[in-house]
């Protein structure tokens, strides 16, 4: 197998510009705005942004989540309280995300502090879910380890037999989890590498908005 040269792997970032008067006053209609665009322009998993926790020995970890709401002070995700990130979140609170729309050239990076919604909120959103998603929730003890497939496939045929006739209720320990934003940075792609960089950073009970270098 030969390796292609990712050196000469490279865009021209040419598609559109991003200045501190054409955000908007908050972060939250920020987002939205450009959510909204990538889910009109038929992004792939337009919603799935890169979630990153501290480990209890101070490591860092990262994987993909899906995005269900976005609130005026965070973003909510889904997920097992018991998972690994789970576990992370209740022991270290800080937390960031990335999305990235490679169509639109667009990046954007949120840091803040992540924790439980309540229940009624995560309770709203499971009763949303098709039935074989929700009994997907019961049959994955996610992050831990299994023999093999059969344990997940039996799990889900175990459930669905036991919530054959009443619906399942959510898992005490699935849920959904909030990343606010305390600071939120909107990247868009330039030319010549100069590519525009708008952040807000949280200030009493508004927003800074400032540029930085790319
Ligand atoms: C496109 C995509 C979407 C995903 N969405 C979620 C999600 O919304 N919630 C979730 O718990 N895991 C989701 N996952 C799986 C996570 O990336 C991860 O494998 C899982 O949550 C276990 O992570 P952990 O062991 O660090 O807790 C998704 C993975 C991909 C690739």
């Amino acid at each position: 197998m030969v390796m292609k040269d990712l050196r000469n792997v490279r865009i021209d970032y040419n598609l559109d510009s991003l200045t501190e008067t054409d955000v908007r006053k908050n972060p939250q209609e920020q987002l939205i705005n450009w959510m909204d665009t990538a889910i009109d322009k038929k992004i792939p998993e337009p919603t799935a942004f890169c979630l990153s926790t501290i480990k209890h020995d101070l490591t860092v970890s990262s994987r993909i989540v899906l995005a269900k709401e976005i609130e005026d002070t965070g973003l909510i995700f889904y997920t097992n309280y018991n998972s690994a990130k789970g576990l992370d979140i209740a022991k270290n609170g800080s937390g960031s995300a990335v999305f990235f729309w490679a169509e639109l050239q667009r990046q954007v990076r949120i840091e803040g502090e992540l924790e439980k919604i309540p229940c009624i909120q995560s309770d709203s959103y499971y009763s949303m879910r098709p039935l074989d998603s929700k009994i997907g929730a019961w049959a994955s003890p996610q992050s831990e380890i299994i023999a093999d497939r059969t344990v997940l496939e039996n799990n889900f045929k175990k459930y669905k037999e036991k919530f054959s006739k009443s619906d399942p209720g959510r898992p005490s320990f699935w849920g959904g989890i909030k990343l606010s934003f305390k600071t939120i940075e909107f990247w868009q792609g330039r030319q010549n590498r100069l590519h525009d960089r708008i952040k807000y950073r949280k200030k009493n009970e508004g927003w800074d908005i400032i540029r930085l270098a790319p």
